[in-house]
């Protein structure tokens, strides 16, 4: 497994690669691995010959600066994983290699569709940052296919979309979210959750799911049914910056008549931050 931290050697080994007619499969990640990056890696097995994992803690997606101090980090265990799962490249460059003229006047790429809304609301900047961050490893990287968890639906949307508009040619290959047994969805932020809040964590997806069945069976408003669900959270200890149902595809706010939703959920659980969401298909 090679470890590489320049964008120079990164691209001349793609450059090598790309001769021999090798698929690309890319997994951007910011570390503190998991069973769910795990199944992105094999998921990424599957389309592509070649497997580049990235890892960088992302500064310009960050509009909290103890947020970004707090994000767990681990990149000797991170490489164990790795290697495991024959990893072919690990891109690990320092924020002076993609940012080296700082990020405050760095030139970004904005999704304006849907980077401002529920969570680009509540963390303004941050959209921008995945993007511009996302655009460069796909530029230095080309991968053929580009890998990406369900969990950040919002984020995953925005990609979509970046893709689409600005006419790359990767495939965008999605994730559903991996779940522990208790229904708690995986991230590297668990990790900043005390014992205490781990036991309440996995509410967070029970509540969800009540929220949605009840949704489809239809015998309460969509209103009264979400304000009952967060009444609920709140009880169990959560704060709640987004609880609602949307389009699906646009991230509206859903009507009547819209079939395909979706489910937002985004609250925090003392100093953590946790995202989940879940589909709802109505079909009378
Ligand atoms: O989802 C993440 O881990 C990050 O937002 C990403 C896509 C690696 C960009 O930094």
């Amino acid at each position: 497994m090679l470890i590489i931290k320049k964008i120079k050697i990164l691209y001349k080994t793609i450059i090598l690669l790309k001769k021999t007619n090798k698929k690309i499969g890319l997994v951007p990640t910011m570390g503190n691995l998991h069973n769910g990056h795990v199944k992105l890696i094999l998921l990424a097995k599957k389309y592509a010959d070649i497997i580049i994992v990235s890892i960088f803690i992302n500064p310009m997606q960050f509009n909290n600066l103890l947020d970004l101090k707090n994000y767990p980090q681990s990149f000797k265990e991170d490489c164990i994983i790795l290697k495991k799962h024959n990893v072919d490249i690990v891109f690990f460059p320092c924020i002076d290699e993609i940012y080296p003229n700082g990020i405050r006047k760095q030139t970004f790429v904005e999704v304006p569709k849907l980077s401002k809304i529920l969570e680009g609301s509540a963390r303004p900047g941050h959209f921008n940052g995945v993007t511009t961050i996302v655009c460069k490893l796909f530029n230095i990287i080309q991968p053929d296919f580009a890998f990406f968890g369900e969990k950040d639906y919002q984020q995953l949307l925005i990609i979509k979309i970046l893709i689409k508009e600005l006419n790359y040619m990767i495939k965008i290959i999605s994730l559903p979210t991996i779940r522990l047994k208790n229904g708690l969805a995986l991230s590297s932020r668990n990790n900043n959750l005390n014992s205490k809040e781990k036991k309440i964590a996995p509410y967070l997806y029970k509540i969800i799911k009540k929220t949605c069945e009840e949704i489809i069976k239809g015998d309460n408003t969509r209103k009264n049914i979400i304000h009952a669900s967060k009444i609920l959270l709140i009880k169990k200890g959560f704060s709640i910056d987004i609880f609602d149902v949307y389009n699906s595809k646009t991230l509206e706010n859903s009507s009547e008549n819209v079939k395909k939703l979706i489910l937002l959920a985004s609250v925090w659980l003392g100093k953590t931050r946790l995202i989940d969401n879940k589909k709802i298909l109505l079909i009378h």
